[in-house]
């Protein structure tokens, strides 16, 4: 039948081609969720941020990076003189994980199949807003970059690479420099992110 590509040499049916965000059922995340938190931004910015999926509190607002790790995002872009309107900020994955903890819905990592699902709407972003640098947030946003989920992110820390025209830039993601458990190794993860969002810029110049 009909396919639709989603990259070099990749393509869907497009029986399976959802209409909206939205209506996305290409994995069974949309049953628990608020809502589908699509990406927001710049509509041509030059760096895209991609994290891995919408917390707690982005899944109520539907919109990306506005909880506790959208804070610790936020000071890393002041520290990094990096304008967040001018930034295009997204997930690997659109829709909430979570299991019931009590009365709290806990974060649960995706599996490699609803990234691969989800993939889908990061190459619809790709495509409209066409950055020149990607930061990966995290080894999901790395996973689904790259659209394997045996790579590690220490592999990649700290060294930008080319992947499909576009530079990538690894580094942690901002929920994991909020809980580390000792002081200087969250301010260390905190300030490798900052150097991560410069070298971004650096490399958007
Ligand atoms: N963590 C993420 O990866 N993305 C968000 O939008 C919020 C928290």
């Amino acid at each position: 039948g009909t396919t639709i590509p989603i990259a070099p040499g990749k393509a869907i049916p497009e029986r399976q081609q959802p209409t909206s965000l939205d209506e996305c059922r290409r994995c069974d995340l949309w049953q628990d969720a608020t809502q589908a938190v699509a990406g927001q931004g710049a509509r041509h910015a030059k760096i895209m941020l991609v994290g891995e999926q919408p917390g707690d509190q982005e899944d109520l607002a539907g919109k990306p990076f506005v909880g506790p790790a959208g804070e610790l995002l936020d000071r890393a872009m002041d520290g990094a003189g990096l304008d967040r309107r001018k930034v295009y900020v997204t997930n690997a994955v659109k829709h909430f994980k979570w299991e019931p903890r009590g009365k709290r819905r806990l974060h649960k990592t995706p599996a490699q199949k609803e990234v691969m699902a989800c993939h889908y709407w990061l190459e619809t972003e790709l495509a409209t807003v066409a950055p020149q640098v990607l930061v990966a947030l995290g080894s999901t946003a790395l996973k689904s970059i790259l659209q394997s989920g045996s790579v590690t992110m220490k592999d990649y820390l700290d060294a930008p690479f080319q992947h499909e025209g576009r530079w990538v830039v690894a580094t942690y993601h901002p929920a994991y420099a909020l809980r580390v458990p000792d002081a200087a190794s969250r301010q260390a993860a905190f300030e490798a992110i900052v150097e991560a969002l410069k070298t971004a810029q650096r490399l958007a110049d």
